[in-house]
Parts: structure tokens; C-alpha cells; sequence
């Protein structure tokens, strides 16, 4: 599917280009195509250091504690081998889409806060995608059926 990126916050659309981008509203004409915005590991069955660093783990419990029935925690790290949140090397934000639509973008500074999110799906299905932003290493992501 193609990706194109919006060029002042670094959103990814998905299929095609948006009207106005949900992240920072930037018009159509600010987003490009690019093939290349999301990395990929080389072999999925073999991952290096850098990828289990960098591809989001996600964890779903179907039992939500804090709001009750219909609700479903999506617990997300950032790399099977923890990314490091140092002022030099940290992951910038983290953007969650179900079904390839957006949910949130949750903003990270590498001050006190290790690379993990908590969200609250009130979808009973679809698919969650999530994907972060290594102020080094580019993007990555993962999905999971909800
Ligand atoms: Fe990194």
C-alpha cells in the first residue's frame, strides 16, 4: 500500500494523501509519496539488534480494568530489547490507526519516560497498526488483529 508522508510532522497516510493532516493540519500539497518512510526488517524470522530494538511489541488484554466491557487495552513497547530514551537516541512519537485510519499520536521526550503506551480501544475488531518514530533509526511498526 503506498505511504506518503506529510512533509511538517512526519505523519503517515495510508492508500492515498488526506485532505488536511490529523496530526498537524498541513494541507494535501504538504504530503509526498514515499515508498521508503517505514523500514522493514530483512528477514522477519531472523531479527537483528537494531530491529528488535526498534519493531513495536503489542499486547492486547481484552479485560479492561479501568473502563469495563467493550473496552481494549493495547499495551505497546518500543522494541523487544527496549529502546533507549537518552537525549542523543529516543523515539520522537509513537501513532496508532486501526484499519489504516488514525487514532493518536503520542509525543515522547526522552526525559523519565521509557518507550511504552497504554491506550483504550472502544473497536471490538479491525486491525491496530502501530508505528514509532526513532529520532535515529527511522520508522518502524507492528499490527495486530484486535
Ligand atoms: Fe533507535
Amino acid at each position: 500500500m503506498d505511504t506518503y508522508v506529510c512533509g511538517k510532522c512526519g505523519y503517515i497516510a495510508f492508500g492515498q494523501a488526506p485532505d488536511t493532516c490529523p496530526v498537524c493540519g498541513a494541507p494535501r500539497k504538504a504530503f509526498e509519496l514515499d515508498p521508503g518512510a517505514i523500514k522493514k526488517p530483512a528477514d522477519p524470522n531472523k531479527l537483528s539488534e537494531l530491529e528488535k530494538k526498534h519493531i513495536p511489541v503489542i499486547k492486547l488484554n481484552r479485560q479492561c480494568g479501568l473502563v469495563g466491557p467493550g473496552c481494549v487495552d493495547a499495551h505497546i513497547k518500543i522494541g523487544e530489547i527496549l529502546h533507549p530514551a537518552e537525549a542523543k537516541h529516543f523515539i520522537m512519537y509513537i501513532d496508532c490507526y486501526i484499519d489504516n485510519v488514525f487514532l493518536c499520536r503520542y509525543h515522547l521526550t526522552p526525559e523519565a519516560l521509557n518507550p511504552v503506551l497504554g491506550i483504550h480501544l472502544r473497536a471490538a475488531s479491525g486491525k491496530l497498526l502501530v508505528l514509532e518514530n526513532c529520532n535515529l533509526h527511522g520508522r518502524w511498526i507492528a499490527e495486530v488483529g484486535i
